[in-house]
Protein backbone atom coordinates (compact mmCIF):
# COMPACT_ATOMS: atom_id res chain seq x y z
CA UNK A 1 0.00 0.00 0.00
CA UNK A 2 2.68 2.25 0.99
CA UNK A 3 4.37 1.63 -1.97
CA UNK A 4 1.71 2.61 -4.24
CA UNK A 5 0.65 5.55 -2.61
CA UNK A 6 3.87 6.75 -2.80
CA UNK A 7 3.95 5.47 -6.70
CA UNK A 8 0.94 7.95 -7.17
CA UNK A 9 1.87 11.04 -5.69
CA UNK A 10 5.65 10.69 -7.92
CA UNK A 11 3.19 10.22 -10.92
CA UNK A 12 1.48 13.74 -9.61
CA UNK A 13 4.34 15.48 -9.80
CA UNK A 14 5.68 14.30 -12.85
CA UNK A 15 2.67 15.73 -14.27
CA UNK A 16 3.32 18.55 -13.26
CA UNK A 17 6.35 19.24 -13.69
CA UNK A 18 5.34 17.86 -17.55
CA UNK A 19 2.78 20.16 -17.78
CA UNK A 20 5.32 22.89 -16.45
CA UNK A 21 8.12 22.18 -19.30
CA UNK A 22 5.18 22.19 -21.79
CA UNK A 23 4.31 25.52 -20.96
CA UNK A 24 7.44 27.50 -20.69
CA UNK A 25 8.60 25.54 -24.04
CA UNK A 26 5.69 27.84 -25.45
CA UNK A 27 6.74 31.03 -24.42
CA UNK A 28 10.35 30.71 -23.13
CA UNK A 29 10.90 33.53 -21.39
CA UNK A 30 7.30 34.44 -20.93
CA UNK A 31 5.79 36.74 -18.10
CA UNK A 32 9.16 37.40 -16.77
CA UNK A 33 8.82 41.10 -17.05
CA UNK A 34 5.76 41.31 -14.89
CA UNK A 35 5.25 43.18 -12.23
CA UNK A 36 4.93 41.26 -8.78
CA UNK A 37 2.17 40.61 -6.68
CA UNK A 38 -1.06 38.58 -6.20
CA UNK A 39 -2.58 37.08 -8.95
CA UNK A 40 1.01 37.22 -11.74
CA UNK A 41 0.92 33.23 -11.63
CA UNK A 42 -2.21 32.90 -12.37
CA UNK A 43 -2.20 35.43 -15.44
CA UNK A 44 0.93 34.25 -16.75
CA UNK A 45 -0.83 30.37 -17.08
CA UNK A 46 -3.96 31.22 -17.79
CA UNK A 47 -3.51 33.97 -20.03
CA UNK A 48 0.46 32.43 -21.00
CA UNK A 49 -1.71 29.62 -23.50
CA UNK A 50 -2.73 31.37 -26.42
CA UNK A 51 -0.24 34.42 -26.98
CA UNK A 52 2.71 35.44 -24.67
CA UNK A 53 1.38 36.24 -21.22
CA UNK A 54 2.97 40.30 -22.15
CA UNK A 55 0.49 40.39 -25.19
CA UNK A 56 -2.30 39.51 -22.71
CA UNK A 57 -1.25 42.63 -20.72
CA UNK A 58 0.04 44.88 -23.33
CA UNK A 59 -3.81 47.33 -22.96
CA UNK A 60 -3.56 49.66 -20.12
CA UNK A 61 -7.15 50.13 -19.44
CA UNK A 62 -10.07 50.45 -16.64
CA UNK A 63 -11.17 47.88 -14.56
CA UNK A 64 -14.30 47.41 -16.28
CA UNK A 65 -12.82 47.23 -19.45
CA UNK A 66 -10.25 44.86 -18.30
CA UNK A 67 -13.54 42.25 -17.51
CA UNK A 68 -14.44 43.03 -20.46
CA UNK A 69 -11.32 41.92 -22.29
CA UNK A 70 -11.14 38.53 -19.89
CA UNK A 71 -14.62 37.84 -20.76
CA UNK A 72 -13.60 38.10 -24.46
CA UNK A 73 -10.69 35.57 -24.12
CA UNK A 74 -12.98 33.23 -21.89
CA UNK A 75 -15.36 32.96 -25.17
CA UNK A 76 -12.29 32.28 -27.51
CA UNK A 77 -11.55 29.98 -25.10
CA UNK A 78 -9.79 30.62 -21.88
CA UNK A 79 -9.49 28.03 -18.91
CA UNK A 80 -9.35 28.92 -15.42
CA UNK A 81 -11.33 28.43 -11.98
CA UNK A 82 -13.49 31.36 -11.01
CA UNK A 83 -10.73 31.98 -8.54
CA UNK A 84 -8.65 32.39 -11.23
CA UNK A 85 -10.51 35.08 -13.34
CA UNK A 86 -11.12 36.80 -10.15
CA UNK A 87 -7.23 36.95 -9.09
CA UNK A 88 -6.25 37.64 -12.82
CA UNK A 89 -8.69 40.61 -12.79
CA UNK A 90 -7.99 42.34 -9.65
CA UNK A 91 -3.92 41.63 -11.08
CA UNK A 92 -4.48 43.77 -14.14
CA UNK A 93 -6.67 46.30 -13.18
CA UNK A 94 -3.93 47.34 -10.64
CA UNK A 95 -1.07 46.99 -12.64
CA UNK A 96 -2.17 47.93 -15.77
CA UNK A 97 -4.49 50.55 -15.36
CA UNK A 98 -5.27 53.85 -17.84
CA UNK A 99 -2.76 55.61 -16.49
CA UNK A 100 0.38 53.41 -16.27
CA UNK A 101 2.82 53.88 -19.13
CA UNK A 102 1.49 51.99 -22.17
CA UNK A 103 4.20 49.63 -23.58
CA UNK A 104 6.26 50.08 -26.46
CA UNK A 105 5.33 47.06 -29.46
CA UNK A 106 8.76 47.03 -31.15
CA UNK A 107 6.98 46.03 -34.97
CA UNK A 108 4.91 48.75 -34.62
CA UNK A 109 6.68 51.69 -32.79
CA UNK A 110 7.78 54.93 -34.85
CA UNK A 111 11.43 56.59 -35.05
CA UNK A 112 10.10 59.08 -32.41
CA UNK A 113 8.28 56.77 -30.27
CA UNK A 114 11.04 55.33 -30.40
CA UNK A 115 13.88 58.12 -29.27
CA UNK A 116 11.52 59.60 -26.83
CA UNK A 117 10.84 56.48 -24.90
CA UNK A 118 13.47 53.85 -25.30
CA UNK A 119 16.42 57.03 -25.92
CA UNK A 120 17.77 55.71 -29.06
CA UNK A 121 19.77 58.31 -31.07
CA UNK A 122 18.01 59.23 -34.62
CA UNK A 123 20.65 57.13 -35.88
CA UNK A 124 19.72 54.12 -33.95
CA UNK A 125 15.65 54.60 -34.79
CA UNK A 126 16.60 54.33 -38.24
CA UNK A 127 18.75 51.44 -38.28
CA UNK A 128 15.67 49.74 -36.05
CA UNK A 129 13.77 50.66 -39.06
CA UNK A 130 15.26 50.13 -41.84
CA UNK A 131 16.19 46.42 -39.84
CA UNK A 132 12.35 45.37 -39.30
CA UNK A 133 11.82 46.59 -43.18
CA UNK A 134 14.25 44.34 -44.37
CA UNK A 135 13.89 41.75 -41.73
CA UNK A 136 10.21 41.52 -40.99
CA UNK A 137 8.69 41.28 -37.31
CA UNK A 138 10.72 40.73 -34.55
CA UNK A 139 9.99 37.93 -32.49
CA UNK A 140 11.71 38.63 -29.18
CA UNK A 141 14.32 40.44 -27.62
CA UNK A 142 16.96 38.75 -28.43
CA UNK A 143 16.56 39.53 -32.46
CA UNK A 144 16.90 43.36 -31.64
CA UNK A 145 20.72 42.25 -30.75
CA UNK A 146 20.85 41.62 -34.72
CA UNK A 147 20.15 45.18 -35.19
CA UNK A 148 23.36 47.28 -36.66
CA UNK A 149 24.50 50.10 -35.10
CA UNK A 150 21.76 49.46 -32.03
CA UNK A 151 23.09 49.95 -28.69
CA UNK A 152 21.54 46.87 -27.09
CA UNK A 153 21.84 47.78 -23.35
CA UNK A 154 19.54 50.70 -23.86
CA UNK A 155 16.71 48.18 -24.83
CA UNK A 156 17.61 45.51 -22.09
CA UNK A 157 17.67 48.98 -19.51
CA UNK A 158 13.59 49.32 -20.94
CA UNK A 159 12.77 45.37 -21.78
CA UNK A 160 9.45 45.73 -19.47
CA UNK A 161 8.15 48.62 -21.42
CA UNK A 162 8.28 46.79 -24.61
CA UNK A 163 6.14 44.17 -26.36
CA UNK A 164 6.16 42.34 -29.89
C1 LIG B 1 -7.75 30.35 -25.88
C2 LIG B 1 -6.67 31.22 -26.30
C3 LIG B 1 -6.48 32.51 -25.49
C4 LIG B 1 -6.26 32.62 -24.14
C5 LIG B 1 -6.12 31.53 -23.11
C6 LIG B 1 -6.14 34.06 -23.88
N1 LIG B 1 -6.24 34.75 -25.05
FE1 LIG B 1 -5.97 36.76 -25.27
N2 LIG B 1 -6.13 36.58 -27.28
C7 LIG B 1 -6.39 35.40 -27.96
C8 LIG B 1 -6.44 35.67 -29.39
C9 LIG B 1 -6.72 34.63 -30.48
C10 LIG B 1 -6.19 37.04 -29.54
C11 LIG B 1 -6.13 37.85 -30.83
C12 LIG B 1 -4.90 37.56 -31.59
C13 LIG B 1 -3.66 38.06 -30.93
O1 LIG B 1 -3.58 39.26 -30.63
O2 LIG B 1 -2.74 37.23 -30.72
C14 LIG B 1 -5.97 37.59 -28.21
C15 LIG B 1 -5.66 38.89 -27.94
C16 LIG B 1 -5.55 39.44 -26.67
C17 LIG B 1 -5.34 40.84 -26.39
C18 LIG B 1 -5.19 41.93 -27.41
C19 LIG B 1 -3.76 42.23 -27.69
C20 LIG B 1 -3.62 43.40 -28.65
O3 LIG B 1 -2.55 43.49 -29.24
O4 LIG B 1 -4.56 44.20 -28.80
C21 LIG B 1 -5.33 40.98 -25.03
C22 LIG B 1 -5.14 42.25 -24.23
C23 LIG B 1 -5.53 39.66 -24.47
N3 LIG B 1 -5.66 38.75 -25.50
C24 LIG B 1 -5.62 39.41 -23.12
C25 LIG B 1 -5.76 38.15 -22.56
C26 LIG B 1 -5.87 37.89 -21.14
C27 LIG B 1 -5.86 38.96 -20.06
C28 LIG B 1 -5.97 36.55 -21.00
C29 LIG B 1 -6.13 35.78 -19.71
C30 LIG B 1 -7.37 36.03 -18.98
C31 LIG B 1 -5.94 35.95 -22.33
N4 LIG B 1 -5.82 36.96 -23.25
C32 LIG B 1 -5.98 34.59 -22.61
C33 LIG B 1 -6.58 34.16 -27.40
C34 LIG B 1 -6.43 33.85 -26.05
Amino acid sequence: MMLHAGYQRGKGAFLIFAAALAAAAAFPAAGMDLPEGPGRQATIRVCGKCHSPEKGTSLRQSRDEWAAEVSKMIEMGAQGSDEDFNMILDYLAKNFGPQSPRPINMNTATAVQLESRLTLTKTEAAALLRYRAEKGEFKSIDDLKNVPGLDFKKIEARKSRIVF
